[in-house]
């Protein structure tokens, strides 16, 4: 069974490989592959669904994969984003935006709503924190978050009205490791990583990906050079996620898949536990060694 986690101060018990639901939107998985993967998943010991109000049909798909199963799974969704249109974060239009999610998860709650990455002036202006209380209070969610990285996360965390934070940690994506993480822990909020295997991106090789949300990954990775992006891709895709988990203060890492198998396969993975110390040392080093001043956390 997949190790679970306690969620910082949630109470809730997290299983430390949760579900992405990014991709399955933005790539446009069939609802048959949706269904496919969440349900053995979930039979499996998934516990942790991730998506987002902007994800394309994410949140229906997730609604009609598994909705009549509701008990099984802690379903968290973002609000605020507003992918492509005009950015608003104003209090009754993140309401409306949870109101629409909860009748595309066909839910009456969901266990977490997250701000979507707003800077950090929307945040310390403070409506959009009060929006999620007032949400919480609704009962349309029994906890709420900020999603995001930087200076912002950092605000999240020390002004002591969140519950949890979403941020990027992965071999490729270290800046968090230093400048949030470490506060996260002493603070006991519930910390998802989210693109913790930093998209796998070593596997273009020579070849930029075709897909730009990839690129950055993918250069940082060719001047990173790490060895064990040398081992075949499964492998390498386990000590990436091993690398995410082993850091404290992290309580779930939620791979973005839209592969039936793909789950099972990395949670099988996991079984090897933490990576060994003197690995993740030598991966902490060379990011130090290699990284720039702008290598900042990636949303
Ligand atoms: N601002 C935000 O709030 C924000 C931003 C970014 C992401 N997120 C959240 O974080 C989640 C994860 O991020 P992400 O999907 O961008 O990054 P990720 O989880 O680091 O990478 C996902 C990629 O890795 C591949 N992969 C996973 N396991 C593999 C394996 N064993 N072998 C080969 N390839 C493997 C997947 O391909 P396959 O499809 O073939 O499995 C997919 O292309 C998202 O789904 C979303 O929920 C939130």
């Amino acid at each position: 069974m997949i190790e679970r986690r306690k969620f910082g101060k949630t109470g809730l018990e997290v299983s430390v490989l949760g579900f992405g639901g990014a991709e399955i939107g933005y790539e446009g998985a069939p609802q048959s592959d949706v269904e496919a993967l969440l349900n053995e998943a979930l039979d499996a010991g998934l516990n942790v669904i991730d998506t987002a109000e902007c994800y394309p049909d994410s949140e229906e798909k997730i609604g009609r994969a598994v909705s009549h199963r509701r008990k099984d799974y802690y379903l968290f969704t973002k609000c605020g984003h507003f992918d492509g249109r005009t950015p608003d974060w104003s209090r009754s239009s993140l309401l409306a935006s949870i109101e629409r999610s909860l009748k595309r998860l066909r839910t009456d709650y969901v266990d977490l709503v997250q701000l979507h990455s707003c800077g950090l002036e929307v945040l310390q202006a403070g409506e959009v924190i009060e929006a999620l209380e007032e949400a919480r209070q609704r009962g349309y969610t029994r906890f709420i978050g900020y999603s995001g990285d930087g200076q912002a996360a950092l605000y999240a965390v020390e002004c002591g009205r969140f519950d949890t934070l979403q941020i990027s940690i992965n071999v490729a994506d270290q800046e968090a490791l230093d400048l949030v993480l470490p506060k996260a822990h002493e603070r006991q909020i519930g910390v998802i990583a989210k693109r913790p295997v930093a998209n796998a991106a070593w596997r273009y090789g020579d070849q930029p990906p075709a897909e730009p949300y990839h690129t950055i990954y993918w250069e940082r990775l060719r001047k990173l050079d790490y060895p064990f992006t040398k081992l075949p891709l499964g492998e390498a895709v386990a000590v990436a996620l091993r690398f995410t988990l082993s850091q404290p203060g992290v309580h779930t890492a939620i791979v973005g898949t839209k592969k039936p198998g793909r789950w099972v396969e990395n949670a099988r993975a996991l079984a090897d536990g933490p990576l060994p110390p003197e690995m993740i040392e030598a991966i902490r080093q060379r990011w130090r060694e290699v990284a720039g001043p702008d290598w900042v956390g990636q949303t």
